[in-house]
């Protein structure tokens, strides 16, 4: 898959910058031609030695050589590469990418670059996790970058929790993957919504009900419909996920406000795959003050929500209509109701039973059923779940 392709690794301070090192050489092992830009702080983390050794040339810093004044162009640094690959990526690299400041040869050629770029962050917990990196990720998500997420453990810092930089397994696999989705444009011309998260139903100003959905498997079907190809709406819960590359986002907080995004966009729609956790109750009344705590038990009277799912399955025609089933219990029986019920082609269950099945983390474990099928799944994660599940789409699409 990477054989011949030219791929520029851009790596940035970062004490990940050791990663980069077994990063390179899988690429070469791969079969790409890899150029490695550092910036001038990344020297301090991995030397220009150990990866002009791997990479087999020399390491571009400087825009110029000062020894004979040669000039490192990045236009045609840009122009070469199929692939810009920013591992590690800082949050200060990430800030300046945003913005446009162009103050080192990496920049300079990420402006130029009319190839991918992907961009695996790290940095230490509660700088990943500011709004201002969050947001720096989200822009560069809607523009076009693909992320390759950090994952959880402990951070050079000591303390633990999500930042560090991605395996560089993991890594080689997701360039892969980007790849493979350009020759892959399976959906092309088809119009896709996705629903996913939680939704939030407000008791007052200050309280609310919800669930644990962080839109997880739901984003990463929406990305996976983009992959191929399709035009994506994502109709999302309040979630702390960046956009998915190529996937218009839609916010919307309650079960009504999702009912009525998703039944807007589906009069234009091929399809769409539920796979939002929305409530099945809301408060009958908002309080419009904080309710007061007294001595009493407080009893809030709940009424039913619209079913999203329902009403699109009852006006379904030729589409094509997926539903997910959460279950605790009596699974297959609950999951063939919702099929039935829903008018849906097919439903995608998930027991809470199954360890690593279901909210929040990474990975899961479904089963998917149609009127004629039953396909059990191992435990995988989310994005290829969720390959598995856009397959499916594909045998079904009429
Ligand atoms: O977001 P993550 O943390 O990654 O977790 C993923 C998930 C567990 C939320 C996801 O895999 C999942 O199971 N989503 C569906 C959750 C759910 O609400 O299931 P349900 O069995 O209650 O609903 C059945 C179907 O009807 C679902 O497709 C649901 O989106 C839909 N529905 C439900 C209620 C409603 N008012 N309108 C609907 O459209």
């Amino acid at each position: 898959m990477l054989n011949g392709k030219h791929i520029i690794l851009g790596i940035t301070g970062s004490i990940a910058a050791y990663k980069a090192a077994m990063l390179c050489r899988l690429l070469v092992k791969e079969g790409a031609e890899v150029r490695v830009i550092m910036t001038p702080l990344a020297k301090q983390f991995i030397t220009p030695l150990t990866m002009a050794t791997l990479s087999k040339h020399p390491i571009l810093v400087e825009f110029f050589n000062p020894e004979n004044g040669e000039w490192n162009s990045h236009v045609s640094l840009g122009e070469w590469a199929d692939m810009l690959l920013i591992a590690p990526a800082t949050a200060n690299t990430m800030a300046k990418m945003t913005t446009g400041i162009a103050d080192n040869l990496l920049l300079t050629t990420y402006l130029s670059a009319r190839s991918k770029v992907a961009i695996a962050p790290a940095m230490d917990l509660d700088m990943y996790a500011h709004v201002t990196t969050q947001q720096n990720l989200k822009t560069l998500a809607e523009r076009g970058v693909a992320i390759i997420e950090p994952g959880a453990g402990e951070l050079a810092s000591g303390l633990v929790g999500k930042g560090r930089m991605a395996e560089p397994e993991e890594i080689i696999e997701q360039v892969k993957a980007i790849f493979a989705a350009e020759c892959k444009r399976t959906l092309s011309g088809k119009r896709y919504i996705v629903t996913a998260g939680a939704t939030i139903e407000p008791i007052d100003p200050v309280r609310y009900i919800t669930n644990h959905s962080t839109g997880k498997m739901g984003y990463a079907i929406a990305e996976e419909l983009a992959r191929r190809g399709a035009e994506v709406k994502l109709i999302t819960g309040r979630t702390a996920l960046p956009t998915p590359q190529g996937v218009e986002r839609i916010d919307v907080l309650s079960a009504e406000d999702m009912y009525n995004a998703t039944v807007k966009e589906w009069e234009l729609a091929d399809g769409a795959v539920m796979c939002a956790a929305v409530a099945d109750y809301t408060p009958k009344s908002v309080a419009d003050h904080k309710l007061k705590k007294s001595d009493d038990d407080l009893t809030i009277e709940l009424c039913r929500t619209k079913d999203i799912a329902k009403e699109l399955g009852s006006n379904k025609g030729n589409r094509t209509l997926v539903g997910f089933a959460l279950e605790t219990d009596n699974e297959r029986a609950n999951a063939e109701g919702k099929l039935q019920r829903k008018n849906l082609d097919f439903v995608v269950l998930n027991s809470l039973r199954d360890k690593g099945a279901g909210f929040g983390g990474d990975t899961n474990k479904i089963t998917i059923i149609d009127n004629n099928s039953r396909e059990e799944h191992p435990l995988m994660s989310k994005h290829d779940t969720a390959k598995v599940i856009v397959d499916k789409i594909e045998r079904v699409t009429r």
